[in-house]
């Protein structure tokens, strides 16, 4: 359950630095924040902006990074936000505390995810159990605040995916029923959408102050990493570094899909049209919601791209 006014851990208020220049303060949520990269991003983080957001789905585990970032940065209000992301109730628990206490979002770094397990699992809303966490919940998260990211002065959503999503282009979106069930396909799958979703509302943004990106923080050495794959990685540090340079670095709307700190081309699937509103219409049924974004990147995709 979403818990922004319960467990905020207020500290002193920061200096200029994180205030903009119409007064907003800057505000970050970053999901996915107990562990691995997502750990290492909410350490950097905590030092820039004023308010720190960091989710998890361990009350402990939440409390206790709570407890190390506070101390360590003095002039930030670090604020843990508990919700599973296997159920649509709580992602909507969670951002409407988070609704009831901010007024504006700078910075949203969709970053948690799961490697997923054999057997195939479905969740409580009877869907594919990674492809929930992993697409479907950011999705519900960005739309839930889509209101509060348009507030800020200037607002960045940064999805962390993986560029395996280019191996599962092939199968395009169908891969969630189970017919050919594998969780690193799914897992792939999954980080396909949000690669597609990544583009759709880069395009929607196209104009405004808003800006989305999408990138492949390479390949680190995490839980998630030792359970896809035995092959060791990198190390978090330079992993946040580049999930740091998406949240911080100018962009345009076309430029939304990074590996590292480099953009590179994305698949050209990606940014055709008809997928973007396949996936739009599957992801609007499953969530039983408008997506507040789709309308505009519709009429803008193709001549954007
Ligand atoms: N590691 C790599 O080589 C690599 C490469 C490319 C992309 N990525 C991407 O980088 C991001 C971070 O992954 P990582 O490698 O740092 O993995 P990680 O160490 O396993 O961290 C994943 C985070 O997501 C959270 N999470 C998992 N399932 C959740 C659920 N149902 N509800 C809420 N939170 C949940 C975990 O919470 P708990 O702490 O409670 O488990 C953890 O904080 C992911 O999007 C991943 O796909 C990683």
């Amino acid at each position: 359950m979403g818990s922004a006014e319960n467990n905020s851990v207020t500290r002193g208020r920061s200096e200029r630095r994180g205030i903009t220049s119409t007064g907003q303060r800057l505000l970050a949520l970053v999901t996915g924040a107990t562990d691995g990269i997502g750990e290492a991003v909410s350490h950097r983080l905590a030092g820039i902006v004023d308010t720190l957001l960091v989710h998890g789905k361990s009350a402990s585990l939440l409390s206790a990074l709570a407890a190390e970032l506070a101390p360590a940065h003095p002039g930030t209000s670090i604020v843990p936000v508990l919700a599973d992301l296997r159920s649509f109730a709580d992602v909507r628990r969670m951002a409407a505390s988070i609704r009831a206490t901010f007024d504006h979002i700078d910075i949203l770094v969709n970053n948690a995810a799961t490697a997923g397990q054999h057997p195939r699992a479905l969740t409580e809303d009877g869907n594919e159990s990674i492809f929930q966490v992993n697409y479907l919940s950011p999705v519900l998260l960005v739309a839930e605040l889509y209101d509060l990211l348009r507030a800020a002065r200037c607002c960045r959503v940064v999805n962390v995916v993986c560029d395996i999503h280019r191996q599962a282009r092939a199968i395009g979106l169908g891969c969630v029923d189970g017919r050919r069930y594998h969780p690193l396909l799914a897992y792939a799958q999954s980080k396909f959408a949000l690669a597609v979703h990544t583009a759709s509302l880069a395009s929607a943004f196209a104009g405004s102050r808003c800006t989305a990106v999408c990138l492949d923080p390479g390949v680190t050495e995490t839980k998630l990493r030792r359970k896809l794959v035995v092959l060791p990685g990198g190390v978090v540090s330079e992993a946040a570094d580049n999930v740091l340079y998406a949240a911080t670095m100018r962009t345009m709307p076309r430029e939304f899909y990074l590996v590292g700190k480099e953009i590179v081309q994305p698949e050209p699937e990606l940014l055709r049209a008809p997928v973007q509103r396949a996936l739009e219409e599957m992801t609007e049924e499953a969530l039983g919601r408008r997506l507040p974004w789709a309308e505009t990147a519709q009429g803008r995709s193709t001549a954007c791209y």
